[in-house]
């Protein structure tokens, strides 16, 4: 069955939800509605017939598209579903007034890096990030050759933790 990338809407938010329930730090349904009404925020959902299985929060920052959020129902994953998604991110990147991709994960979120070095990703290393637990964090990369050395610090985490 077609996958359909499309704008995430309220009537999405459930099945959102149950997905990123599954996740190590879930958001509650207000963290997501507060910041979806922020202007530079948006959200994706990828769509199988009538099913979301994927969904992806990211942000327009200036020179930067910051991918806060990225995931695929387990019963989903392996088939392609994430692939699709960041590709249709990264088709917003355009070299011009948004030079390149970030997206930060924690070092050991697996799944994570591999996806993210698999679809060409440039990783950076990123010192003590994270809290509870302690841990570094990987500045994942796309786009602009440049954006590495000019963008030190770019798109990292909203909040510290
Ligand atoms: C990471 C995640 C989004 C990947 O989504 P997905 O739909 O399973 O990924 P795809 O099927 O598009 O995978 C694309 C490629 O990435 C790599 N990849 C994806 N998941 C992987 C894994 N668990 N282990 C190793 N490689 C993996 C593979 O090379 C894969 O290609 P292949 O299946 O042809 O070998 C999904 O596992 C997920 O939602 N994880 C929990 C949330 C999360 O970690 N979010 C942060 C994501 S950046």
């Amino acid at each position: 069955m077609n996958l359909h990338i499309r704008w995430m809407i309220r009537r999405d938010l459930p099945a959102v939800l149950a997905i990123d329930a599954g996740l190590r730090e879930p958001w509650t349904e207000d963290e997501f509605l507060r910041r979806l009404r922020e202007r530079n925020c948006i959200g994706l959902v990828a769509e199988r017939g009538d099913e979301v299985v994927g969904f992806a929060i990211y942000r327009l920052r200036p020179g930067c598209l910051q991918v806060n959020r990225l995931a695929v129902h387990p019963e989903h994953r392996r088939r392609g579903v994430g692939r699709k998604i960041l590709e249709k991110l990264r088709g917003k990147v355009d070299g011009d007034r948004r030079r390149f991709l970030s997206m930060w994960v924690r070092e050991s979120d697996a799944d994570a890096v591999r996806f993210l070095a698999a679809m060409g990703l440039r990783a950076r290393l990123e010192r003590d990030i994270y809290s509870d637990p302690d841990e570094d964090a990987y500045a994942f990369l796309w786009g602009h050759p440049e954006a590495d050395r000019v963008q030190a610090g770019a798109g990292a985490p909203e909040v510290r933790r």
